[in-house]
């Protein structure tokens, strides 16, 4: 067996008692033996990226047998095979995201088969050619910030971070973001552009915001006259239990609030049908929706239209929706559940540990002490199971506490999840013990 070099053990502190010195030894050696006989077993599993498995993919399998061969002509008539058609999607396509989104038809375009690529191409826009209201574009506006709070999803950050755009992380706390902090700096400071929102199943806390957060995002005052929610909805019909979670649409309480154009929501199936090969969304105002269609009609000349007219035969009508998410939840919640049983069972007694427990969604974050984070993701890697980086769910990779783990339960099996959780379980204890003997 491949021995971890124990670690030479050093008097912090003079006065502490032998008896305790005595015991965070002997934690230390059992936590070194477990991880010893952990890396003995030679795993190999990955919990780095939200990927549906196999099984979830095969629920999506009739997709691939349609054929297109007698079958290419929309509802509206248009020839799915050509150029062109409807640059705001087939009027099918469109009415599966309004079941998801719970939006009118007419505020949809359906694009794609990337909501990330929306996102992107949208901050591009904003940079580049102005906003729909008639601002300069940012690039000719100074320092541009970006609200962004963590724990967050990483590819958000990386897509600021590739546009020099400055992100301000505020903390999420059990409704959502802190939004005294969130008004205060929109309110102050009018390089406050633009504002990250997860609202339901958040990555990678689950944490679903509350209608007052909800309220208060669509109506607070913004120095800024462009300020925009970049409204990231992936999840919105990705329950783990049967408590599906309502939240108030954005559109309406923003335009409520005479904000019409603040939101740009976004949404796709890849976690509903194909990840590789699903249809992405963007949601917005009618003003916005022209603004984006007058900037995005000029890098294509149609979209891939066969592809949505495959979902809108696949999902037909919104209970189909339904029983391929419920499909989905059977697989997905047994995972979740393992991975948080385990950790009441190995980790449930230690301080300054816990974990979320969402209902929907795709993610665990995993909270550990401070300063053990990059160290147990190291010590998991080491032991064969790869999680996401730390300080991934924060802008700049920059976790200044180094104590937040995001956990990925879909893609092993619910055997492999298991030996995940309790594998990471043991690399949490050891990482601790070395830093208490530090
Ligand atoms: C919050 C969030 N938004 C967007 C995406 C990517 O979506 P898409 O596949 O539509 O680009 C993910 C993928 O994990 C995600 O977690």
């Amino acid at each position: 067996m491949n021995k971890t070099n124990p670690k030479s053990i050093t008097v912090s502190c003079d006065n502490e008692s032998l008896a305790s010195l005595k015991e965070k030894q002997w934690i230390y050696e059992d936590a070194l033996n477990k991880y010893d006989r952990l890396k003995a077993r030679g795993l190999s599993l990955d919990m780095s990226r939200g990927k549906p498995s196999p099984t979830q993919l095969g629920f999506s399998q009739p997709m691939l047998s349609w054929t297109s061969a007698n079958d290419f002509i929309s509802i509206d008539g248009v020839d799915c095979r050509n150029y062109g058609g409807p640059s705001l999607g087939l009027s099918e396509a469109r009415q599966i995201f309004s079941w998801i989104l719970g939006t009118s038809t007419a505020n949809i375009a359906v694009a794609g088969n990337s909501s990330l690529a929306l996102m992107h191409d949208i901050i591009a826009f904003l940079m580049l050619k102005g906003s729909p209201n008639g601002n300069k574009p940012w690039v000719k506006s100074g320092q541009i910030s970006f609200i962004c709070p963590v724990p967050g999803y990483d590819r958000h950050f990386s897509i600021l971070e590739s546009f020099g755009i400055t992100m301000l992380p505020v903390p999420i706390i059990e409704n959502g973001p802190d939004m005294d902090t969130v008004e205060q700096l929109v309110f102050e400071d009018p390089s406050v552009k633009a504002m990250w929102c997860m609202p339901k199943y958040s990555n990678p806390t689950g944490i679903t915001y509350s209608a007052e957060t909800i309220h208060r995002l669509g109506s607070m005052k913004t120095a800024a006259l462009d300020f925009h929610l970049f409204w990231d909805n992936a999840y919105a019909v990705h329950h783990l239990s049967d408590k599906s979670v309502f939240i108030p649409d954005i559109l309406d309480v923003s335009a409520t609030a005479g904000y019409e154009n603040r939101a740009f929501v976004f949404a796709s199936t890849s976690k509903i049908t194909l990840s590789g090969s699903g249809l992405a969304a963007l949601a917005t105002s009618d003003q916005n929706l022209s603004w984006w269609q007058s900037h995005s009609d000029l890098r294509s000349i149609g979209p891939d239209k066969l592809n949505q007219l495959r979902h809108a035969r696949f999902l037909k009508v919104k209970s189909s929706l339904d029983r391929l998410m419920e499909s989905h939840r059977s697989v997905l919640a047994p995972k979740f559940n393992a991975v948080v049983s385990t950790f009441h069972r190995l980790l449930g007694s230690l301080n300054e540990v816990e974990w979320t427990e969402p209902l929907g969604g795709y993610f665990i974050n995993l909270k550990v002490p401070t300063g053990c984070a990059t160290r147990t993701v190291q010590l998991a890697a080491d032991a064969g199971i790869v999680l996401t980086a730390a300080g991934a769910s924060f802008p700049y990779r920059k976790d200044y506490k180094d104590c937040n783990i995001r956990i990925a339960p879909s893609f092993p099996t619910l055997s492999q999840i298991n030996d995940a959780a309790e594998g990471i379980a043991v690399c949490v204890r050891l990482a601790i013990a070395e830093s208490e003997l530090e």
